[in-house]
């Protein structure tokens, strides 16, 4: 008993942002963000808000695979820059795709990067529960709007986008096996936009990020999530068709290639043209992908996330 997966689709921020227009008025270049993080552009929302770029993604994905909107049951968004705290972007979602009669359950997860491994997970159990049949898992961000643009440690790295995944209960497929861990994170390693208890204790609206922190965690715990998935879903970590790693930067993705021995060639990446996107770079990859013809549907895969929480987790099915 496991998922099919029946559909998938992105949205982009309209406005390409080059390195070199962001050394413009920030002590950067595009030399040293290539170099460091192997991002080239990424892509900006100027006008749409995180519902607006998820609900194109999830029509898009409803689109390319003919799919009927209201045999959706269910909408989970994973985010960290959703619209309100209420409702929900996936309550939002689901009114602008036209979605408000069909009395389904919509709602939002929060962790960060890894969220729509997160998500997947949730979708996934529902599926087996057997109380839906069809649910519409979708990564959502408008990371410009809490973006210090001042700070060149943080600005350069993000993008805004949004990708839609519908996922099927299917006896007879296999799988989609899932890990998610949380380390806990008092330190602020990452963190954005505080809600104050007392008004005087005033928190930022913008990110904050200890880099190098971050990169530690990342290259320590992608490797071991990965084999962790692979032993529980019983198969090999060279056996997979593709890998597709959050989009936080090359130099972490070609590391964890790298030190689990796995060809480079297997790893998606689109960080390149799109930057990290967080809750939204792996649906974005997976579908760029599919869209571009270097996945194809019926192929293994593992999608792996890590991020603010700290958090970190691992999902592998097949496409
Ligand atoms: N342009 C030019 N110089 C920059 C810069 C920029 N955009 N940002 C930082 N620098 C400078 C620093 O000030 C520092 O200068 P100094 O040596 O004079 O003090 C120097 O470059 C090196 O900075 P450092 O922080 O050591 O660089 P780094 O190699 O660690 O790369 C990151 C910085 C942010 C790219 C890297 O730490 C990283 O990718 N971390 C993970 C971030 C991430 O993935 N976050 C999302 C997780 S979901």
């Amino acid at each position: 008993m496991g998922i099919k997966v029946s559909a998938v689709g992105h949205a982009l921020g309209e406005r390409v942002l080059t390195n070199h227009e962001l050394a413009q008025y920030i002590d950067t270049s595009h030399e040293w963000i290539l170099e460091r993080t192997g991002i080239t552009q990424r892509t900006i929302s100027d006008h749409l808000n995180t519902s607006d770029l998820g609900t194109q993604a999830l029509k898009n994905a409803c689109e390319r695979y003919e799919i009927d909107p209201l045999s959706i049951e269910a909408i989970i968004v994973a985010t960290m820059t959703p619209d309100h705290f209420t409702p929900s972007t996936a309550s939002l979602i689901q009114a602008k795709m036209g979605l408000n009669p069909s009395k389904i359950m919509a709602f939002d997860v929060n962790v960060a990067c890894s969220g729509f491994v997160v998500g997947l997970d949730l979708g996934s159990a529902l599926l087996e529960s057997k109380r839906f049949k069809r649910i519409a898992i979708i990564g959502a961000e408008v990371f410009s709007k809490i973006l210090d643009w001042n700070d060149r440690t943080t600005c350069i790295l993000f993008g805004d986008g949004a990708g839609a995944m519908i996922i099927d209960y299917d006896a007879t497929a296999s799988a989609c096996v899932c890990v998610n861990h949380s380390e806990g994170d008092l330190e602020g390693t990452l963190r954005a936009c505080g809600v104050p208890l007392l008004q005087e204790e005033a928190h930022p609206l913008t990110l904050s990020m200890q880099g190098k922190e971050v990169y530690r965690f990342a290259v320590d715990v992608i490797p071991s999530v990965m084999q962790e998935c692979a032993t529980k879903a019983n198969l090999t970590l060279k056996s997979l068709d593709h890998i597709v790693l959050h989009q936080a930067n090359q130099r972490i993705m070609d590391y964890a290639m790298k030190r689990l021995q796995l060809d480079p060639s297997k790893s998606i990446s689109n960080i390149a043209k799109v930057g990290n996107t967080s809750a939204a770079s792996i649906p974005i990859a997976v579908s760029m992908a599919l869209h571009e013809g270097s996945l194809h549907h019926g192929e293994r895969i593992m999608v792996v996330g890590f991020g603010g929480g700290l958090s970190y987790g691992a999902a592998t099915f097949t496409l």
